[in-house]
């Protein structure tokens, strides 16, 4: 069923998949955006561009703030759906959102700025639980609001992710995320529920995707090992955009948290929801990292 959904963050690396998700299931798709600084260089040149692709792609581009509540309350209530991929300095200013849409009070669905660990059910370093705690506060907010709602755990973005050969993770291919995203958005099964996205294919261990990569480019890692207790130290001790990514990788890789809990009989996990969705698994993801190597904005460790 057609529908209008509105992304904020959609010019953002997730929000992008979002969008492409969305307008390939033939919503009507909106982006809330803030406005473009002109003359500026960088970054609002990416801006730019892709805001570009997404009116060719037919978005409708909504230029404001968050903290124009007039504004969003105005643009909510000309659609039904709402995702957030707002970066994570912005998760608790996704309570100008909610308290937009109690006032709205159209919404049929509202799935925030998530798309991780299941933060309900892991707890991690200090940097990086500061950061769930965010996120598990914006949850409370919306199960407190009655808003409609469904909470997306992506587990980790493979392609994002792909330059960390470490433990036991979960995989998952960005596009199919965003489509389950999508799908879930419409989909009365997963009202007020969370969805987990641990399909059995991408669930793998450093070894076998170390060896599955070495298999397939032909070329030998050398491996150095990094003890624990460093990456803790370091957690501690580095500054905020280090010790954050530290935690979150000490937690998913050293951890491995993403596969710490097991699922229950009322999980609702996506690739058996959408059985009939075809997911690419991190063994095809490899084969595609080598064609066309991921762009992703973080650094790799040395
Ligand atoms: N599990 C994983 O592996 C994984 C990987 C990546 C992301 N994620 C999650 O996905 C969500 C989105 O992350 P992302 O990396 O896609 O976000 P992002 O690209 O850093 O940012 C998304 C959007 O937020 C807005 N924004 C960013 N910084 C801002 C600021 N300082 N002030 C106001 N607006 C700002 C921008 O939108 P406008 O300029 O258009 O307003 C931007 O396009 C997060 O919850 C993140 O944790 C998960």
């Amino acid at each position: 069923m057609r529908k209008k959904v509105l992304i904020f963050g959609a010019t953002g690396y997730l929000g992008k998949y979002m969008v492409e998700a969305s307008i390939a299931m033939g919503h009507l798709t909106y982006a809330y955006t803030r406005p473009l600084k002109l003359g500026s260089a960088g970054d609002e040149d990416r801006k730019f561009k892709t805001l570009q692709d997404f009116k060719a792609m037919g978005v409708t581009i909504v230029e404001g703030e968050l903290d124009d509540h007039e504004k969003l309350v105005g643009i909510l209530r000309q659609v039904e759906i709402v995702i957030s991929t707002l970066a994570a300095p912005l998760y608790l200013d996704q309570l100008k959102i909610i308290s937009a849409m109690k006032e709205s009070s159209n919404i049929e669905r509202f799935i925030p700025s998530e798309f991780g660990n299941e933060v309900d059910r892991v707890t991690a370093l200090p940097p990086f639980q500061a950061l769930l705690n965010n996120k598990k506060r914006i949850r409370r907010a919306i199960e407190a609001s009655g808003i409609p709602h469904t909470f997306v755990s992506g587990n980790s973005m493979a392609a994002y992710f792909i330059h960390y050969f470490f433990f036991h993770v979960v995989w998952n291919y960005e596009e199919d995320v965003a489509n389950y995203t999508i799908r879930a958005a419409t989909d009365p099964r997963t009202l007020n529920k969370i969805l987990i996205c641990r399909p059995l294919k991408n669930i793998a261990s450093q070894l076998d995707v170390i060896s599955s990569w070495e298999k397939k480019s032909g070329l030998t890692l050398n491996k150095v090992h990094i003890p624990e207790e460093v990456v803790i130290k370091q957690t501690q001790t580095l500054p905020g955009e280090i010790s954050i990514p530290m935690a979150v990788l000490h937690n998913i890789f050293i951890k491995g948290e993403q596969m710490n809990y097991e699922l229950k009989e009322d999980d609702i996990e996506a690739s058996t929801l959408y059985s009939d969705y075809n997911y690419t698994s991190i063994d095809n993801l490899l084969d595609i990292s080598l064609v066309n190597p991921p762009q992703v904005k973080i650094a790799t460790f040395v």
